[in-house]
């Protein structure tokens, strides 16, 4: 069990606060003036990954304390835990080792004192051939995801991202929203004799994967079909998924120690397997493997997860800041942000602290983002001018994505322009002189040039990755979910379970259960009674 941590208790917090509020009034222009070497010791390479956090409103003496902080919380300690396969998920008593599902043997992945890599990889080498037979046999034409929440998110962002890498597999659709219109606008193009349904749910029991996996296995049944031909299962409850009508041999299966969000590395990954086959479904967990390495055996000035960690919880607890926005330059990412949102929100989004009580600081960010240029023409505007500052994380791919290689030039441009603006901002002086030189005249100027200062100064880390590849995306992968787990550290939450979305469940199963009945109780307050009654009329 991790320890609790009281953020606003230590040394370093009485540090910190005194330097945000001097820190607070710096330009990052002037910071990188009067520092040549600012870029060189605030960057990093790591193998395909370039990590640039220069851009950050942060001096040495920030850094110094914002480490202190985490020798404080016991950081190094708290990685070791995690690693160790210690019952970290303290409200679940479970271990957390999605590390396992990318390790290899001889890795030393224990839980209770037992060796799980065995296990691990007979099931990693189980789903792989399953994989590659989907994909060699020509039978199948196109796979669906059904699943939702962890089930969902990772395997349809790592999908997409490996799109360069998915030649000869099948097309791979993903289905989550309870709405049926999502699994609907599905099927619409499909065939069930050249379909095959993988259902992912580590319970086996969430809702909207059930009604979708029952309307699934009714359209393959409606079209005479065996319902065990067209059907995968991915599950911890293998006896629910061979209950509902799946193959044994093609149920994989998993433990309790990976958290749904945290599980993709696994058999949850098996559309990213179908789709880019068992060996680049590899080089994701090399990838992924290379950052846990980096995460534990890395001193703190160099780890990349853990600065990336403290410059979160310097701009949430010190400088106020209440979003962190996540901008991939690689349309191929765009859910990228989705995904991010629920590893993200989803463990760090808690006001009760390790020790069972309320936690005295904010914790998890509002995390959120699109891919760019897109957002450039809908929310730039804000985070440029907007009155709340969003640090942000771009990320961006060396290697163009495509054959159109001029239009890749075009977005690594407007990638690094953009952290550029974010930045350094404009100032009125250089506004009013254009005007001028535009021949506007001084009524003109007077009017319009404060509305075209941008004041700059607004954070951004740059990411550069050599290629978006199977490695590379395992590498950004485990990357946050490393400074996901130390910024819980410091935040003093429980990273690994996820109570919050209990009650919205059990509330939507009680409203559903009184739609059938004639008349329902007063249970509800007067407006959920009212929404009620008007839906069931
Ligand atoms: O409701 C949240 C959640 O429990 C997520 O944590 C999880 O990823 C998702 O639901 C799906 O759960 P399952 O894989 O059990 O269907």
């Amino acid at each position: 069990m991790l320890k609790p941590f009281y953020l606003r208790q230590s040394a370093a917090h009485k540090r910190l606060l005194e330097l945000a509020a001097s820190v607070g009034a710096l330009h990052l222009r002037d910071l990188f003036a009067g520092d040549p070497d600012r870029l060189h010791r605030m960057s990093a390479s790591l193998e395909g990954l370039y990590l640039d956090w220069s851009k950050h409103r942060v001096t040495e003496e920030v850094m110094d304390a914002l480490f202190a902080l985490a020798e404080e919380a016991g950081w190094a300690k708290g990685v070791q835990d995690l690693f160790a396969g210690e019952r970290i998920n303290q409200t679940e008593d479970r271990a957390v080792l999605h590390m396992a599902l990318r390790g290899d043997a001889g890795d030393g992945f224990t839980v209770d004192g037992k060796d799980v890599m065995d296990e691990v990889l007979a099931t990693r080498r189980a789903m792989g051939a399953y994989a590659d037979a989907v994909r060699s046999n020509g039978r199948i034409t196109d796979v669906v995801n059904i699943g939702i929440g962890g089930s969902d998110l990772g395997p349809l962002m790592v999908t997409k991202a490996l799109r360069n890498q998915s030649e000869g597999g099948p097309n791979v659709h993903f289905v989550s929203n309870v709405d049926g219109a999502h699994l609907e606008s599905v099927l619409d193009s499909l065939n069930p004799e050249t379909t095959l349904f993988i259902v992912v749910s580590k319970t086996f029991t969430t809702q909207e994967t059930m009604a979708n996996a029952d309307a699934a296995k009714a359209w393959i049944e409606a079209a005479s079909l065996p319902v065990s031909d067209h059907f995968a299962a991915v599950s911890t409850n293998v006896p629910a998924a061979v209950a509902f009508g799946v193959k044994e041999a093609h149920v994989f299966g998993f433990r309790d120690w990976v958290g749904g969000r945290y599980s993709l590395w696994g058999p949850v990954g098996l559309s990213i397997a179908c789709s880019v086959g068992s060996a680049a479904f590899g080089e994701l967990l090399a990838g992924a493997r290379d950052m846990d390495r980096h995460v534990a055996e890395a001193p703190a000035r160099e780890n990349v997860p853990l600065i990336s960690a403290l410059l979160g919880v310097w701009y949430r607890e010190y400088l106020g800041f209440p979003t962190h926005v996540v901008l991939p330059y690689a349309q191929d990412l765009d859910r990228f942000p989705a995904y991010l949102q629920q590893a993200d929100m989803e463990s760090n989004g808690k006001y009760v602290g390790r020790d069972g009580l309320p936690v005295e600081h904010a914790t998890g960010p509002v995390v959120w983002g699109e891919a760019g240029t897109n957002g450039q023409h809908a929310f730039y505007q804000l985070l440029h001018q907007g009155t709340d500052i969003h640090p942000a994380d771009i990320i961006a791919v060396d290697a163009p994505l495509s054959a159109y290689t001029d239009h890749h030039t075009k977005l690594l441009a407007n990638a690094i322009a953009q952290a550029e603006a974010l930045m350094c901002g404009r100032n009125e002086a250089d506004v009013r002189a254009e005007m001028e030189a535009a021949g506007r005249t001084a009524a003109e100027i007077e009017a319009v040039a404060p509305h075209r200062v941008f004041r700059g100064n607004r954070p951004s880390t740059f990411i550069l990755l050599d290629a978006l590849n199977a490695r590379s995306v395992g590498q950004l992968i485990a990357l946050y979910e490393h400074r996901i787990f130390i910024q819980g550290l410091l935040w003093n939450v429980c990273s690994y379970d996820q109570w919050g979305v209990e009650l919205g469940k059990v509330l939507a199963k009680n409203i559903l259960s009184e739609w059938s009945e004639v008349s329902t109780g007063s249970e509800h307050d007067a407006s959920t009674q009212f929404l009620i009654e008007r839906l069931k009329r």
